[in-house]
């Protein structure tokens, strides 16, 4: 084979890529990326995952800081130097870059740098940003090329008043206020990185709870959380305007069919973000897009039979671990395996204080499926750990089939529930029931015990409450 041309060409280096290219050379395909940023690692690492939960931990700490009076902890003079804590998040994604770029090196899988597009279904055009374009030849190509955020008709981020993620994991310093235009993912764990440094942070939210798709009582719960935070939430309010002033933005509203004004030194849009196609040439090859922008695929194969895609670019939650399950898949069926992700154990985690983990069906999704279920819930106020942590906002919920006892679903807020929602997944992952997490003996004191004292509850019989 020519040194450009390989078993598997890969577009894109994010969780999806990089893990899809890793798998392929372990299971003997040569391999090349194609990558456009100046790192591997796509947006997770650089801009997303990664540099967000650096933040996340640093003003956590500054925030138990801030409050360490009941615990004796004695600060006359508590500051937050923004520069080093932007330097240190700097170095984390730095450390995590070479360790990619480390093991794509041993792996031997070939980089290119540039743009990619396609030529024809075995031919990927490379656009360097500076310097000749090539071409790579793939008996089979990988579409990995994520996603970008979604931006409202009337509200174009400028990168300084009005910012996506990217410009809100970098601030030079806190702003006086950030009014966040909805309360899902991102806006919640960049707004509580900001509120906790003392931006007042304001949230306005279109659906009538925060943190879509997640169980009813628990975003109920975690609003009411972030509220004694200090972050304000304006919920069932549908932004429609937006004008930049000088020095603020004034962002027009509607909430019950009256229209607010809110004004703030800078806007976070966090709306959603849309799968990432522009400029990849689907037209030249005949593939096109679904209504959401995402690459049809039937178990990752397009309708080119050679032409694969994984990750944020097609259906499936946006999350870089699914991503990573379809890399993986992916580079399995092109060797011959049995290719499978099962959607329905994706854990999703909301990284705030408390988090909010979930996995599997909330209620409402198995009422709508006409499951006949059984719901068990432990409140953290009952369990001896969280009180130890003064971390008692939230709840454990187990939800069953209510003819087999097998764990449907599960949501947990709890400090440190993205760590604990794995056991469930496990759980469920081995057709799991209720009985048998109640059976399972767990340390005590933790936060895991809830779980438990849930799956006792699906049965009437929790211990503590
Ligand atoms: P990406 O990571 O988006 O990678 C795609 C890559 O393709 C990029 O490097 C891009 O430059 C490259 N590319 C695109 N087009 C081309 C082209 N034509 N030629 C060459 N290269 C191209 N998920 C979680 O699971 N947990 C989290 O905590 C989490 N936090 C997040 C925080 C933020 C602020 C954001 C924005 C996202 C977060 N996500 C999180 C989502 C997660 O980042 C994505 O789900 C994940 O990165 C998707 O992986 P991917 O490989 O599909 O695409
Ligand atoms: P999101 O889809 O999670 O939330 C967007 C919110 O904006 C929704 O609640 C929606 O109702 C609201 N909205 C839309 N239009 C609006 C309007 N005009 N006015 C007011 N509200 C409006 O999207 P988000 O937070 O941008 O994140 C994108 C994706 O990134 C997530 O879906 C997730 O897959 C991924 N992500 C995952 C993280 C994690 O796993 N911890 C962290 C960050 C991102």
């Amino acid at each position: 084979m020519s040194k450009n041309s390989f078993d598997v060409v890969i577009v894109g280096s994010g969780p999806g890529g990089y893990v899809c290219a890793i798998r392929c050379a372990q299971l003997g395909l040569s391999t090349a990326i194609v990558e456009k940023d100046p790192h591997l690692g796509g947006t997770c690492l650089n801009v997303g995952c990664i540099p967000s939960k650096a933040l996340l931990h640093s003003t956590e700490l500054y925030h138990q800081a801030a409050h360490g009076e009941a615990h004796g902890l004695v600060i006359d003079k508590l500051a937050i130097n923004v520069a080093k804590l932007m330097e240190r998040k700097g170095k984390v994604v730095d450390q995590l870059r070479k360790g990619v770029e480390t093991l794509v090196k041993k792996r031997e899988i070939t980089v290119h740098k540039g743009t990619g597009s396609f030529v024809s279904k075995n031919e990927i055009n490379v656009h360097p940003d500076d310097g000749t374009p090539t071409r790579v030849m793939g008996k089979n190509i990988v579409i990995a090329t994520g996603s970008v955020p979604v931006s409202l008709p009337f509200m174009q981020p400028d990168g300084k008043q009005i910012v996506t993620s990217t410009e809100a994991i970098a601030f030079e310093s806190v702003p006086k206020s950030l009014l966040v235009i909805g309360a899902g993912a991102i806006g919640l764990e960049l707004g509580s990185v900001w509120s906790r440094l003392g931006s007042e942070v304001t949230f306005l939210e279109f659906l009538p709870t925060i943190a879509a798709g997640s169980d009813t009582d628990i975003s109920k719960l975690a609003e009411r959380a972030f509220k004694k935070q200090g972050m304000k939430f304006h919920t069932g309010t549908k932004v429609t305007g937006c004008k930049q002033l000088k020095t603020k933005v004034v962002v027009t509203a509607e909430k019950k069919g009256k229209e607010i004004k809110f004004e703030a030194e800078k806007v976070l849009l966090s709306v959603g973000r849309k799968p990432h196609t522009q400029g990849l040439g689907l037209e030249k090859i005949g593939l096109s897009t679904d209504e959401k922008g995402r690459i049809p695929v039937d178990s990752f194969r397009t309708g080119i039979n050679n032409i694969w895609a994984i990750g944020d670019v097609i259906e499936g939650p946006m999350l870089a671990h699914k991503a990573e399950e379809d890399g993986v898949a992916v580079a399995e069926a092109i060797a011959g395996r049995k290719a499978h992700v099962d959607y329905s154990r994706v854990p999703n985690v909301i990284y705030t204080e408390p988090e909010v983990a979930s996995v599997g069906l909330t209620e409402q999704q198995a009422s709508d499926r006409g499951i006949d279920f059984k719901t068990g819930k432990f409140p953290l106020l009952a369990n001896g750990r969280a009180i130890a942590q003064d971390a008692t906002d939230g709840v454990a919920k187990i939800i069953t089939d209510a003819k087999t006892d097998r764990i449907i679903g599960a949501a947990i807020m709890a400090s440190g529930a993205s760590e604990i929602i794995a056991s469930i997944v496990a759980h469920m992952e081995y057709g799991g029931s209720a009985e048998d997490l109640a059976g399972t003996v767990h340390a005590h004191p933790t936060i895991s015990e809830s779980l438990k004292e849930a799956a006792l509850a699906v049965q009437g019989r929790a211990i503590h409450s």
